[in-house]
This record gives structure tokens, C-alpha cells and sequence, in this order.
């Protein structure tokens, strides 16, 4: 593996070789890349995947270099490509990237870098997310060992989010029922997936189910938050008994998930969600290195 862009990229196989990877980190298994040095580069605001790349790439015994745009030469005017490539010819040769731009990714992969270059997706656009969607499917399968046939309901904010996008691309290639659910608003048809505007409705007979920030940095305009709390919170009256409940983070507390539901048990596996990425963020960096010459 050469780069991590999009889950449409990966075959179950490679999925599967990553979530059995990450479980073995998870279980004490230890690696060593000090000679390994690793930017990450976020363009937009992150804590949990920045955080837990930055504690793999720690784990693994590489180092990482946080590039702060505020005070980089792209204040100046340098562009990402000529960034890149200094970096390049500084010693770091693989780039953690979140970005609002789509496509980013793709296009870097085009470029001849001044030396072989490696990219990892951390967040791109409204499009990708394929770290979440692994560490999401790694969380799952520790809870209910298989998502085939299991019916998932998406809710909330279908139309910005790169987590729905990238969880229906896995979760399709493993087999699970997909429901989606949500306002006009916020509503998106995507391949391969059921749209049932009554969350009621929608919830019935849920093996998973995954709530969404509302993207306010995407909107092009207001919504009523009365109105998505009314039809679209969950709650502990709403929650489908037995259900996992997950959602990639930050909550809006009382928006997307009531705080009694949030912080109760059943909330719980929200924070297995964050405990998991820094595993699978080192599955995937493992991956990359292990193809990499010095
Ligand atoms: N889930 C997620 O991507 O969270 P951050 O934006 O905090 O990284």
C-alpha cells in the first residue's frame, strides 16, 4: 500500500488485513520505524484524528512533525506542491493530510516528488474519511462480529459528511443494510442505501446506529435547530434498546445525541471509537512504511 486515499480503493481483503493489524496493536503488538519521519498537515481543525495519528505515528517509534500553516511559508505564498517537496528533500516522505479540498489527495499521488512520496487521507472534503470508516468498522466488529445483513441507520447531516460517505462505502462491501435518515435539509440519496425520512421509522430493528455532526462550517445556510433536535435527536426515550449507539465526534451535545444518552452506558462505545483510531491509524501507517525503502 502505497497511499491511503478513499475506502473505494481499499478490497475487503486489505480491510481485513488492516482491522486484524490494528486488533494485534491493540493487543501489545510493537514495532519500531525510528528512522521514519511523518508530517502531519491538517488545513482544517481536528483533535481526535490528529491526536491519534500523532500517538501512532508515536507508538510505532516514528516521529511526527505537526506543520503549523499559521507560521509555515505558505503564509508567503508557497504552494503545497513546492511545500511538499522541501519537505521531501528534508527527510519526511509521508504526509497525513486533512484538507476541504476534494480530490487533493488524488492529485498529489500524480506528482513526482523529489523523493518516492506517501500519502495518508485524514479528512478530505465532503467526500472521504477512510480512517474513520475503519476504525468505525474495527469498532463494531469488536461489539457485534460481523455487519452482514445487520441494519445500520445513518442519521443526521447525510449531505456534508465525508464519515457517512466513507462508512457506506465499507459497510456496502461487507454486506450490512444501510438506512439513512434525515431532514430535506441535510438529505442525500447515496447508492445502495434506504432513505426513511421518520426516524421512528427508520430506527426499527437497529443493529448500529450512527449519528453525524451537523457540518455548520459546511452549511450554506442556517438550519432550525429546534427543528433537527425535534425530529432527528437521539434519545433515551427514541434509542432502539439493544443498538450500538456511535457518531465519528465532536457531539453536539443535546443537538445530534441527548446528553442523558451521550453519557450514559450506552454512550460508552463513542469513546471505544476514539480509543480504536490510534490502532487503526497504526495498522495503516505500518502498511505504508512497510513498503517503503529507508
Ligand atoms: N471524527 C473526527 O474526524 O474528529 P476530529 O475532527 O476531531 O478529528
Amino acid at each position: 500500500m502505497k497511499h491511503l486515499d478513499t475506502i473505494g480503493n481499499l478490497t475487503t481483503d486489505e480491510i481485513e488485513e488492516l482491522i486484524d493489524s490494528a486488533s494485534s496493536f491493540k493487543n501489545g503488538r510493537y514495532a519500531n520505524y525510528s528512522t521514519k519521519h511523518i508530517a502531519l498537515m491538517f488545513f482544517e481543525n481536528s483533535t481526535r484524528t490528529r491526536f491519534s495519528f500523532e500517538c501512532a505515528i508515536n507508538r510505532l517509534g516514528a516521529h511526527p512533525y505537526i506543520f503549523d500553516i499559521s507560521k509555515s511559508s505558505n503564509q508567503k505564498g508557497e504552494t503545497l506542491k513546492d511545500t511538499i517537496n522541501n519537505l521531501c528533500a528534508i527527510g519526511i516522505n509521508t504526509f497525513v493530510i486533512r484538507t476541504r479540498e476534494e480530490n487533493l489527495i488524488d492529485e498529489l499521488k500524480q506528482i513526482e516528488f523529489y523523493r518516492p512520496t506517501h500519502f495518508i487521507n485524514a479528512g478530505e472534503g465532503k467526500s472521504s474519511h477512510p480512517t474513520q470508516a475503519l476504525l468505525d468498522y474495527f469498532t463494531i466488529l469488536e461489539k457485534i462480529k460481523t455487519v452482514k445483513n445487520k441494519k445500520v441507520v445513518i442519521v443526521g447531516d447525510i449531505r456534508h459528511s465525508r464519515v457517512a460517505r466513507s462508512n457506506i462505502a465499507l459497510l456496502k462491501k461487507f454486506g450490512a443494510n444501510i438506512t439513512t435518515s434525515a431532514p430535506e435539509y441535510f438529505m442525500e440519496e447515496i447508492e445502495g442505501t434506504t432513505f426513511e425520512p421518520d426516524l421512528k421509522k427508520a430506527l426499527i430493528d437497529a443493529d448500529v446506529v450512527m449519528a453525524l455532526r451537523i457540518q455548520n462550517e459546511r452549511l450554506d445556510e442556517a438550519i432550525s435547530k429546534e427543528d433537527f433536535i425535534k425530529n432527528y435527536s437521539l434519545n433515551m426515550e427514541n434509542f432502539p434498546q439493544g443498538a450500538l449507539l456511535m457518531h465519528p465526534g465532536p457531539v453536539n451535545r443535546d443537538v445530534e445525541i441527548s446528553s442523558k444518552l451521550l453519557d450514559s452506558k450506552i454512550g460508552k462505545t463513542i469513546l471505544n471509537q476514539a480509543e480504536n483510531g490510534v490502532y487503526i491509524r497504526m495498522a495503516v501507517i505500518d502498511k505504508i512504511l512497510q513498503g517503503q525503502s529507508r
